[in-house]
């Protein structure tokens, strides 16, 4: 029996996903007819519930794919083939504190929210207050709002003091921004970038070398679906050509200047 309130995943025979709290006494309304919740959470994961009309829907838990692919979006969000590979180059997992411009819808804020778990904590900056808004939400859909601090602020004043163990913008001018990373990380955090044009990878990559930044890294990630059809296999006729590049590097604390006294003789 699923806990009263547990977030579900019902998929109907079309393979429509509809993700909803499975709240003690509710019902949940579709096309295909009225689902009661209490039957949901009786029948449990990987069994299937009928609607008053007869059409099945299976309950599954949904995994971090499906709920970053359910995020209710007004921007552009970042795709799960890359927040894999930036999770992985920024450490991010239990515990980490991270700082992240701007949430937009909060895609990667999801992300970010369910890998660093309730010892972590995710810094989240946006300057326009309905994404702010749109991004608290899409959080409290899904339970993880209370691992993710909002700041609705623009990250051209700089950020807080968060002493973080890494940082990632998604931002349109981040150049305008870098020389306020190393005070919100600690030093040697790894940072990264997404942008959307080789220009802006340029302006990014020259800025970075006027800084107190190495280990410099610019890649893109293509990802080919197959249709899965075990007598024809080949991949689909389609493919996202391009998404964004993505950019990482190192911070680093640069050598204090020793006075002449203080120097070793
Ligand atoms: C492409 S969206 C981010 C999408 C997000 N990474 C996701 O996965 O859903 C870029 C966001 O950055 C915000 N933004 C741009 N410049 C900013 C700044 N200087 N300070 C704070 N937020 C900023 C924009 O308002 C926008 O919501």
């Amino acid at each position: 029996m699923l806990e009263s309130g547990q977030l579900v995943m019902l998929l109907n025979s079309k393979g429509k996903r509809y993700f909803i709290s499975a709240k003690e006494g509710q019902v949940m309304h579709s096309n295909e007819g009225v689902l009661d919740l209490d039957a949901v959470r009786e029948a449990g994961w990987g069994h299937q519930v009928c609607t008053h009309k007869g059409h099945p829907f299976t309950v599954l838990r949904p995994t971090l794919y499906d709920l970053i692919k359910s995020v209710k979006r007004r921007t552009q969000i970042i795709y799960p083939k890359e927040i894999g590979y930036i999770v992985m180059k920024l450490g991010i997992g239990p515990g980490c504190r991270i700082v992240e411009a701007g949430c937009g819808s909060g895609g990667l804020t999801t992300a970010l929210a369910w890998l660093v778990g309730d010892t972590g904590k995710v810094y989240t900056y946006e300057r326009r207050e309905e994404f702010f808004t749109l991004c608290r939400e899409n959080l409290e859909r899904i339970g993880l709002a209370h691992r993710v601090e909002q700041f609705h602020h623009d990250i051209a004043q700089g950020f807080h003091s968060h002493g973080a163990d890494a940082l990632f913008l998604d931002v349109r001018e981040p150049c305008d921004y870098i020389q306020h990373i190393p005070a919100a990380v600690v030093p040697g955090a790894p940072i990264g970038f997404l942008l959307p044009t080789t220009n802006q990878v340029q302006e990014l990559l020259k800025a970075l070398e006027h800084g107190p930044f190495c280990q410099v890294e610019v890649l893109e990630i293509f990802l080919r679906h197959y249709k899965p059809v075990p007598e024809r296999l080949r991949p689909e006729d389609r493919m996202v050509a391009h998404t964004g590049f993505l950019v990482f590097a190192r911070t680093y604390s640069e050598l204090e200047q020793q006075k002449p006294e203080e120097s070793i003789a």
